[in-house]
């Protein structure tokens, strides 16, 4: 069914509709209620973890309750998911009961399965290809640390995982450049940089010194993700990408550093950077709960007229 309000990737919403999501979002933070108290009273959000999560899940739990929701949490052992029950099968029978479903998995291939065959939104909380939910999230915080996004430019450094693949995703929407700095073997995928690009996205793969030039927005996450079994592999290639104080020094006087978290104190960043007065990572975490209800009212409710 093609009129549900899915959320799955940055990639595949307009960039008006991601724009009205955060202007939720900002109304919500803001203590505006756009859509009056309690709008998702008697609606049920199911939040599937295939991994483990602390703010995917804390932040869905208390912002569908501020908006006068519930929900009910699945994972993968305690439910059939665990004992090969079909991503199709609990589709189906998960539309029978709740009004939306928001599942964090190993596979984007599930999400798409979840979305093809739910009757009800599916929101991605998290793929090994993206995590949208991060990126709504980091761009409100970017925005209230700068003002707009357009025209700013990011870095990128360490791992081009599936959170940079969102924030790629992002760049062709909201108009800031990404440089991006990773060693040989943990580069995001060319293909999907070039498709960005091509859609007015402005990111490129560089040097570590070319991309903390003149960022406005530093950007890093762990070395080793959920899922990682390489962990030796991936200590040595991404070791001299760590921000410490003198990487960080490299940026703007001004420059903002960003984490999804969890981090990994002093692998990806130092103390003194993560605990420093350029780190915005608490705002970011926060800021989880006021974007995601902004996702949460346009996947119900749908966008203001
Ligand atoms: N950043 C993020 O998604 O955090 P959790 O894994 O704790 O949900």
């Amino acid at each position: 069914m093609t009129d549900i309000r899915h959320f799955l990737d940055i990639d595949v919403l307009p960039s008006g509709t991601l724009n009205d999501i955060l202007t939720l979002g900002d109304s919500e933070k803001a203590g505006k209620a756009p859509f009056g108290d309690k709008p998702l009273a008697g609606k049920t959000l199911a939040l599937i973890f295939e991994k483990p999560s602390t703010r995917t899940r804390v932040s869905f739990e208390v912002g569908m309750r501020q908006l006068g929701g519930d929900v009910v949490v699945l994972d993968a052992d305690s439910s059939q998911l665990g004992r090969g029950e079909t991503i199709a099968d609990t589709a189906r029978v998960l539309s029978r009961f709740v009004d939306a479903i928001m599942i964090r998995t190993t596979d984007e291939s599930k999400l798409l399965e979840m979305a093809k065959y739910a009757t009800v939104p599916v929101i991605n909380g998290l793929t090994d290809q993206s995590h949208p939910c991060q990126i709504m999230a980091d761009l409100m915080t970017i925005k209230e640390h700068k003002g707009r996004l357009d025209g700013l430019k990011f870095a990128w450094v360490g791992d081009g995982n599936n959170v940079s693949a969102s924030f790629i995703h992002a760049s062709s929407k909201f108009g800031f450049s990404m440089d991006m700095a990773c060693p040989a073997g943990y580069r995001p995928n060319q293909g999907m940089i070039e498709t960005a690009n091509v859609d007015g996205g402005k990111v490129r793969m560089t040097d570590l010194d070319s991309a903390l030039a003149g960022a406005d927005v530093v950007v890093t996450d762990c070395w080793v993700s959920m899922g990682d079994e390489d962990y030796d592999a991936r200590m040595e290639a991404l070791a001299p990408y760590q921000i410490n104080a003198k990487t960080m020094a490299q940026a703007k006087d001004d420059a903002i550093f960003m984490h999804c978290l969890p981090a990994h104190r002093n692998e990806e960043v130092t103390d003194e950077v993560i605990d420093g007065p350029q780190s915005v990572v608490f705002d970011e975490a926060e800021n989880r709960l006021h974007a995601q209800k902004g996702v949460l009212l346009y996947c119900f409710n749908g966008l203001p007229s």
